[in-house]
């Protein structure tokens, strides 16, 4: 299976997922799904799906048989440009597989070791409270706060202006957007908007790698162009993949896992009280919270050769997707699965990942998130959702809601 191939099929989602109702609550199909066919293969979609949580590890613990490179298969290859090149965000750690992934992750990672991160706190929460600032009685949680701030905190990070962040938004939409084409007409404008971004994010970070090469400051572009791996400075395409990764990952990640939290607190009534008596651990219901509604549903891998997988054989060069959210919710590993239950410990998610792709923004998220709540409870007395018609976020992979209204007190 190739898709250079005309014939691969257009749907990339399952079917049992495809309307709103079915995406903003999955948890029920993938209870079915651990039951009745833990591992299985998708005619639709060419695809196969695995659910219980032991399988979904196992597949992320062995990056030899399941590649993290989907070119390996084939796969992206209906959005490269007019060259034929993929688009650079394949380039990046996120794509690659040990020990090239190894050696482009250690050019970033001491920026987003925990120390690193932590000496970032006071500069998020004055973010934070700018934002605050500014908040109406009723104001949507997403546009207001959740998606913003950690914008700012990484844009800082890398170097590039705060003031694009409406440019990087609606760049990042479309990157995690679900093709919902049922037509080769739909699928080609699809396809047509992916590239088209990936150009402007090219042009833009190509321009900004030109000014940094000429005037270095302390920030992430300048150490990725000083960077040497394996006595190499990374390629412009290289350098521009890492730039579009960092910006992409570190927002509409974070501005779910916020949203998120937010929906499962609210959903408990005295919980905002007992933060706030430290009758519970605010960073342990985050945790929860992380687990209940994971942003990140799904990943993606490719097998590199035959493998036996919950009594199912799955052939070399086949596209895999390890179901993260249903994983977190296996009743296999958690008791009460389906309950949000704010200090449940242990809680070995996997909504971070696992092994060598194992989040490097986890550190910066986690306190992202814990700033954000915990300045919202000190400020605010009350704080309610507003009803509203919650709509899902058009994607495969990224779980979270477009607008969360709120009143606060
Ligand atoms: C990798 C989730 C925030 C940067 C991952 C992976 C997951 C994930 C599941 C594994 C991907 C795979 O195995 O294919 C999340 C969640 C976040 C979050 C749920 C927020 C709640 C961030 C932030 C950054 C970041 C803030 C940085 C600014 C990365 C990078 C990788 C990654 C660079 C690739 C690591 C590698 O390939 O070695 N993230 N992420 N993430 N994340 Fe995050």
């Amino acid at each position: 299976m190739s898709a250079a191939d005309p014939s691969r099929p257009a749907v990339s989602f399952p079917e049992a997922l495809s309307s709103r109702e079915q995406w903003l609550e999955p948890f029920g199909w993938y209870r079915e799904m651990r039951a009745d066919s833990p591992v299985r293969y998708d005619a639709d979609r060419e695809l196969w799906d695995v659910f219980r949580y032991d399988d979904v590890k196992y597949v992320l613990d062995n990056d030899g048989l399941f590649s993290a490179d989907p070119a390996t298969a084939g796969f992206g290859e209906e959005i490269a440009d007019s060259e034929g090149e993929p688009p650079p965000v394949f380039d990046t750690m996120l794509f690659a597989d040990p020990p090239e992934h190894d050696r482009l992750r250690g050019v970033v990672a001491e920026f987003f070791s925990p120390r690193a991160i932590n000496e970032q706190a006071d500069r998020i929460r004055g973010l934070t409270e700018r934002y605050l600032d500014d908040l109406n009685d009723e104001f949507d949680l997403v546009s207001e706060l959740a998606y913003p701030m950690p914008v700012d905190v990484i844009a800082e990070m890398l170097g590039v202006p705060t003031d694009d962040r409406a440019m990087f938004k609606r760049w990042s939409d479309t990157l995690i957007e679900r093709p919902e084409a049922t037509t080769e007409a739909e699928m080609e404008s699809f396809q047509q908007r992916q590239r088209e971004t990936q150009r402007e994010m090219s042009e833009y970070f190509s321009s900004l790698i030109e000014t940094r090469r000429a005037d270095p400051q302390d920030d992430l572009i300048t150490a990725i162009i000083d960077a040497e791996v394996d006595g190499h400075r990374l390629s412009e395409r290289e350098m521009v993949g890492f730039c579009t990764l960092l910006l992409v990952a570190g927002n509409i990640t974070t501005t779910n896992l916020i949203t998120n939290a937010m929906r499962c607190f609210t959903s408990r009534s005295g919980l905002f009280d007992e933060f706030r008596s430290g009758e519970t651990e605010l960073s342990t219901a985050i945790e929860e919270a992380l687990r209940y509604r994971s942003p990140v549903q799904a990943l993606f891998r490719v097998t590199t050769e035959p493998i036996d997988l919950g009594g199912r054989e799955i052939p070399a060069g086949e596209g895999v997707v390890a179901w993260l959210g249903s994983a977190n919710r296996d009743e296999r590993m958690f008791d009460r699965p389906d309950e949000f239950v704010p200090d449940r410990q242990p809680n070995q998610h996997l909504s971070f990942g696992y092994g060598t792709h194992y989040c490097l923004g986890a550190p910066l998220a986690r306190l992202e998130a814990k700033i954000a709540l915990e300045s919202l409870l000190e400020r605010f007395e009350t704080i309610e959702p507003v009803e509203t018609d919650l709509r899902p976020i058009r994607s495969s992979f990224i779980y979270g809601v477009e607008k969360y209204p709120l009143r606060i007190r």
